[in-house]
């Protein structure tokens, strides 16, 4: 029988390929997203993309009433939990929009899936839980540092939340199970250029504000600092492909259907054990998309951490999931994306 996966923020950026993924390897879906940060256009991508169509609701995972309708309404075993706010300066500033939002959201999901009998849930963490690490690269067991943001902070705490629950609700080990993917930096878009990432506004994130650059939207990219302690003194990141994240949440989300888990909560890092500066992002950039993007040093960007990048071996071994695209593949993806927004041959 066809598993069904419920989706929320399933037309976000990472949602929307993660949609792909999982129909093209046979899941049926559910998608609801609130759009407050997407557009249900991404959906018409991830149709003509896979050539199929599935159910789609408008709904906030923190109006419980309207998350109910869902449960009631669809069959799912399985939920992946994308929905959620996730930039790090605006938390700052508001930080009751992100510990309202991200955390009630969270809680909602995970009560109805107890209310309901739906037992597995993949949740969307971030590398940012481990802060600024003490060594290199960082694995599953590296500390957690106290979180930076509000935003961070509500990735810590849904992990925990998560931790909690699958405790307290799987006592006779047909309850709760729950993976925690830390995400490194996402980046990149499809293969097709029919679905990519829609920053609204300025871009906060590197890889956006560069394609907006060639694309002559934003002047002049920043590049945020070049007196780190790193080879070339800008900052060093993981950078993972966002067609490889996604197939990821598809092994993750097979390992708990099929009773393969180890344990009822787990957590893995996805990254690809590769460190990359902001100055070779740029530089590969240029190189593989033959064009000069107007750059300049800037000042430091509060907050950020000097250098962080996976260990992957546990996905690896684990899930057998490995990323496969190359920074220059990614690239060319992001950029043949941003083309394909702006209408540029
Ligand atoms: C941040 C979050 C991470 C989140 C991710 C996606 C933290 C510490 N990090 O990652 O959890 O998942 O965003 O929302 O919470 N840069 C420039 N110029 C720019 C933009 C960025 O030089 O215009 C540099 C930054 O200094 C950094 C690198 O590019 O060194 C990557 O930045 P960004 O894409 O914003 O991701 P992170 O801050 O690493």
């Amino acid at each position: 029988m066809k598993q069904t996966v419920l989706v929320s923020g399933g037309a976000g950026y990472i949602g929307s390929h993660t949609t792909v993924e999982l129909i093209e390897a046979g899941f049926n879906v559910v998608v609801i997203d609130n759009l407050s940060n997407s557009e249900a256009s991404a959906l018409d991508g991830v149709r003509q993309i896979t050539g199929k169509d599935f159910p789609f609701e408008v709904v906030d995972c923190c109006d419980k009433a309207a998350l109910e309708e869902v449960f009631k309404k669809y069959e799912f075993d399985s939920v992946i939990h994308f929905a959620a706010f996730k930039a790090v300066g605006e938390s700052v500033a508001e930080p009751l929009k992100y510990y309202g939002n991200n955390l009630n959201s969270f809680c909602n999901i995970i009560e109805l899936m107890n209310k309901y009998g739906r037992h597995n849930v993949l949740f969307s963490s971030s590398a940012t839980v481990y802060g600024e690490p003490e060594e290199l690269p960082v694995t599953e067991q590296s500390m957690r540092q106290p979180a930076t943001s509000p935003y961070g902070n509500t990735k810590q705490m849904c992990e925990d939340i998560l931790r909690d629950c699958v405790k307290a609700y799987n006592k006779d080990g047909n309850g709760l199970k729950g993976i925690a993917l830390r995400y490194f930096n996402p980046i990149g878009a499809h293969p097709s250029a029919l679905i990519g990432e829609l920053p609204r506004g300025v871009p906060n994130n590197l890889v956006p504000f560069i394609t907006q650059t060639a694309a002559g939207v934003r002047e002049c990219l920043s590049v945020f600092g070049d007196d780190y302690d790193t080879p070339d003194g800008s900052c060093q990141r993981d950078y993972i492909d966002v067609v490889d994240l996604a197939k990821a949440h598809v092994v993750a989300i097979k390992r708990l259907v099929d009773g393969k888990n180890k344990a009822n909560y787990e957590i893995f890092n996805i990254g690809t054990g590769r460190a990359v500066s902001v100055l070779e992002l740029v530089n590969a950039f240029e190189k593989v998309n033959n064009l000069k993007l107007n750059y300049k040093i800037a000042p430091r960007r509060a907050g950020d951490v000097t250098a962080i990048w996976a260990d992957p071996t546990q996905a690896n071994n684990e899930l057998g999931w490995k990323a496969e695209r190359t920074v220059e593949e990614t690239l060319a993806s992001a950029w043949a994306w941003e083309k394909h927004v702006r209408g540029i041959e």
